[in-house]
C-alpha cells in the first residue's frame, strides 16, 4: 500500500509557483490575494490562516479582510466591489460558509470572474464545464496534481466520486471526464442506491462527503486507489486542543485493501492551498496582460 502524501507532491509545485512569483516581481508586478472572512468560525479561521501563511512564504502579498459576524449583505457587497475595483488586487477569495444571514450565491456571483481564484463564479464554472477553464478549482486541481505526481492513470478507468458539492465533487467530476483525461466518472450522493456496490466498481475512489471516517472497506475494491478529501474535526479529550482531524475514510480499515491511499491530515489539504496560490499568480499574469 502506497501512501499518497501532499508534502511530496507539494514540494515540486511550490518551487514552480515561487519561481513564477519571482519572475512577476522582477517585472514589477506583485501578485496579491485578498481574503474575506466573515465571523469567527474556528475552522474557517484555521483555513484562512493557512492560506495567508502560504502566500507569505511564496512572496504573494495577502490582504486580510476579516469582517465581524454581524456584517450586513450591503457591507459585504461593498467590500467585494472595492476589491474588484482595486488594480493592485489580483485574486479575491471569500471564505465559505458565510453566516446564515448572508446570501452566499450572490456574493459568489459578484466577485469579478477574472479575480475569482476559487473558480466559484458561474462564468468560471461554466468555462470549466465546457472544458476550457480559466482557473482550476483548488481542491480538484490538488487531486489531479496528486494523481499526476504518483503516475496514477485515469484514462478509461472507473472513478467514483462520493459527494456532489460545488467545491469538490461536481467540478472534480467535470475535470476527470473532460477530453484528455477521459475517466469514466460516477458521482454518488446521499440518495444513491446500492452505494457500496457502486463504489466497489471504482478503480479510483474519491471521498468528499464530510462525514468522519464513514467510508469503510465495504466501499473499496481490492487494489483500488483511495483519495480522501474530507477534513473533519472529531472530539478527542486526549488532545490538548480537544479534537483531532480525520478524513471521510476509515484509514486503518481501508488501507489494507487499497493499492494507494491519501491520509488526513497530510494528503490533499496542503495541495488545495498551493493551487490557490497558483491561481493567484495566474490571475496576476492574466490581468497584467489584459
Ligand atoms: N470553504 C471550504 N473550502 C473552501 C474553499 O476552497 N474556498 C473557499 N472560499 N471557502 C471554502
Amino acid at each position: 500500500m502506497q501512501k499518497l502524501t501532499g508534502k511530496e507532491v507539494g514540494q515540486a509545485l511550490e518551487g514552480e509557483v515561487a519561481g513564477e512569483v519571482d519572475t512577476l516581481k522582477a517585472g514589477g508586478l506583485e501578485p496579491c490575494l485578498a481574503v474575506i472572512l466573515v465571523g469567527e468560525n474556528p475552522e474557517s479561521q484555521t483555513y484562512v490562516r493557512g492560506k495567508m501563511k502560504k502566500a507569505e512564504q511564496l512572496g504573494i502579498r495577502s490582504l486580510d479582510k476579516h469582517l465581524p459576524a454581524a456584517t450586513s449583505q450591503q457591507e459585504l457587497e461593498r467590500t467585494v466591489a472595492e476589491l474588484n475595483a482595486d488594480p493592485a488586487v489580483h485574486g479575491i477569495l471569500c471564505q465559505l460558509p458565510l453566516p446564515e444571514h448572508l446570501d452566499e450565491p450572490r456574493i459568489t456571483t459578484l466577485i469579478d470572474p477574472s479575480k475569482d481564484v476559487d473558480c466559484f463564479h458561474p462564468h468560471n464554472f461554466g468555462l470549466l464545464a465546457q472544458g476550457k477553464p480559466r482557473f482550476l478549482p483548488c481542491t480538484p486541481a490538488g487531486i489531479l496534481a496528486m494523481l499526476t505526481h504518483y503516475e496514477i492513470p485515469v484514462t478509461g478507468r472507473s472513478v467514483v466520486v462520493l459527494g456532489r458539492s460545488n467545491i469538490v465533487g461536481r467540478p472534480l467530476s467535470l475535470l476527470l471526464s473532460a477530453k484528455g483525461r477521459d475517466a469514466t466518472v460516477t458521482v454518488c450522493h446521499s440518495r444513491t442506491a446500492n452505494l457500496a456496490q457502486v463504489a466497489c466498481g471504482a478503480d479510483i475512489l474519491i471521498a468528499a462527503i464530510g462525514r468522519p471516517e464513514w467510508v469503510g472497506p465495504e466501499f473499496v475494491k481490492e487494489g483500488a486507489v483511495v483519495i480522501d478529501v474530507g477534513v473533519n474535526r472529531v472530539e478527542d479529550p486526549s488532545r490538548e486542543r480537544g479534537y483531532r482531524l480525520c478524513g471521510d475514510v476509515d484509514f486503518e480499515r481501508v488501507a489494507p485493501r487499497a493499492s494507494a491511499i491519501s491520509p488526513v491530515p497530510g494528503g490533499v489539504g496542503p495541495l488545495t492551498i498551493l493551487m490557490l496560490m497558483r491561481n493567484t499568480v495566474q490571475a496576476a499574469r492574466l490581468l497584467s496582460e489584459a
